[in-house]
């Protein structure tokens, strides 16, 4: 777990936790051991937390070292009644919450919740709260795998005010290797700050989206290469956003400078030059109910690969003469587009946007199109924040912005879906009449 990476907001304009009153709930797993340097980091980045453990999380993680860290009491089941409390304790909590992070999420807990048990003090105030609750379940890949725990985590789904993070997979703490191990702390962060910026709805719960990031590199030699100062974030944060919001996501991307967990949960398929790009996004666009082309894909490439190094005279000869443009990626994915599919392509401009962006939308026939200033303070590459106009179909032009890039993710998602509902509505689930 790296420190800086929990510390720092995805955006930068104002961090959407700072002042927020995040209540920490903290169920019996051996993830719980991670809790502490995250309470820590909420702290930080300006959240007041207060923190509730579970009567096995008691054994597994330390009261003392949460109440230091967050500034807090931290509460444990003999808190619960206390003829000192004016009202009871529970209540307090739940009342006081803006947000809960529920994590770990032990079976346990989950049984409890689902089946409305209210006999601990973190069930109890977790039925309490009216706010919205991130729930990340961590335990052994049997129990996960294990029939009561798949039904109880799929009654969670249809739970308005709860937005439910699968676990991912990898080497859990009873060695085996499988899923059930919870999502990273820094996917945590990004998730509560999400669910702080647009709430737990799951409007692309259904939909399949394909989003290419990041910037592609084309090889002048063994040596060297001609990129640009993308880092990926604006199409890693978009994609993560689609996930929180129910989507699946395959990721075309390429060398990234973002969090490595905030690709979790994603399906990734890491390129390197707008041929391997063009492959990749070629062979999933026919799954994709919608596509956003956020790469910075290079204009120019080499015509023919030279297998060793060049002399620097050799260099400056092929640099006149050996080039091709690479073709329009872009204009590719909405000549082959299925009917159905909406296209969201970017556009990175310098000097005047709009006039400019208008003639990008005119040509590349995709159905959205986000034009964000690269020349501006505090905007565009490797920026926390963004702007920009968003062009849409009969001439709808709209501003977002200046905002963070996670708060613009879900801004333009948000459009992404109008546009999706207005061509291909999701079937409306059939009832039998009584
Ligand atoms: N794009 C693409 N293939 C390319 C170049 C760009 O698919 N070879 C896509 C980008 O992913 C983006 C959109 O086209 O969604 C606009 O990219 P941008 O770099 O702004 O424009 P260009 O088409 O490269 O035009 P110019 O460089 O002249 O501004």
């Amino acid at each position: 777990m790296r420190s800086e990476a929990l510390t720092a907001s995805p955006d930068g304009r104002g961090d959407p936790l700072s002042g927020r009153r995040v209540l920490v709930l903290i169920s019996g797993s051996i993830a719980a051991v991670k809790l502490p340097q995250l309470v820590s980091a909420l702290v930080q980045r300006g959240a007041q937390v207060r923190c509730v453990l579970s009567p096995s999380a008691e054994q597994l993680v330390s009261a003392v070292a949460l109440a230091s860290l967050s500034r807090s009491p931290c509460h444990v089941d003999a808190d619960q009644w206390s003829h000192r409390a004016a009202r009871p304790l529970h209540i307090e909590l739940a009342e006081w919450a803006e947000v809960v992070l529920l994590a770990p999420l032990s079976a346990t807990s989950l049984a409890r919740w689902v089946h409305g048990m209210a006999d601990t003090l973190l069930a109890s105030t977790l039925m309490a709260c009216e706010v919205p609750v991130l729930a990340a379940p961590a335990m052994n890949s049997a129990m996960w795998a294990a029939p009561a725990v798949r039904r109880n985590w799929r009654e969670l789904q249809s739970w308005e005010r709860v937005l439910p993070l699968e676990p991912g997979s990898g080497l859990l703490a009873c060695d085996r290797v499988g899923d059930g191990r919870m999502a990273s702390p820094e996917l945590l962060l990004l998730a509560l700050e999400s669910v702080v910026l647009a709430g737990c709805r799951r409007d692309w719960q259904g939909r399949r989206l394909l989003v290419s990031a990041g910037p592609t590199r084309e090889p002048l030699d063994p040596a060297r290469c001609l990129t640009n100062p993308s880092t990926g974030r604006m199409g890693v944060l978009l994609a993560q956003a689609a996930r929180l919001r129910g989507a699946t996501v395959d990721l075309v991307h390429g060398p990234l400078a973002v969090d490595p967990e905030w690709l979790e949960g994603l399906h990734c398929y890491p390129v390197g030059t707008a041929a391997a790009m063009e492959a990749a996004l070629e062979r999933l666009q026919g799954g994709a109910d919608a596509i956003a082309m956020a790469a910075a894909v290079a204009d120019h490439r080499r015509r023919t690969p030279v297998p060793t190094k060049l002399p620097k005279q050799a260099l400056a000869d092929a640099l006149r003469s050996e080039w091709e443009a690479v073709p329009d990626l872009l204009a590719g994915l909405v000549r082959r587009r299925p009917p159905g599919q909406v296209i969201l392509g970017f556009a990175a401009q310098s000097g005047e946007v709009l006039e400019q962006a208008r003639a990008k939308f005119a040509r590349k026939g995709c159905d959205l199109l986000f034009a964000n200033p690269i020349d501006r303070a505090g905007a565009g590459f490797a920026a926390p924040d963004n702007e920009g106009w968003l062009l849409g179909p009969g001439d709808r032009e709209r501003h977002f912005g200046p905002t963070g890039k996670l708060a613009l993710a879900h801004q333009l998602l948000s459009a992404l879906a109008e546009a999706l509902a207005l061509r291909a509505p999701l079937p409306v689930p059939v009832t039998a009449d009584p």
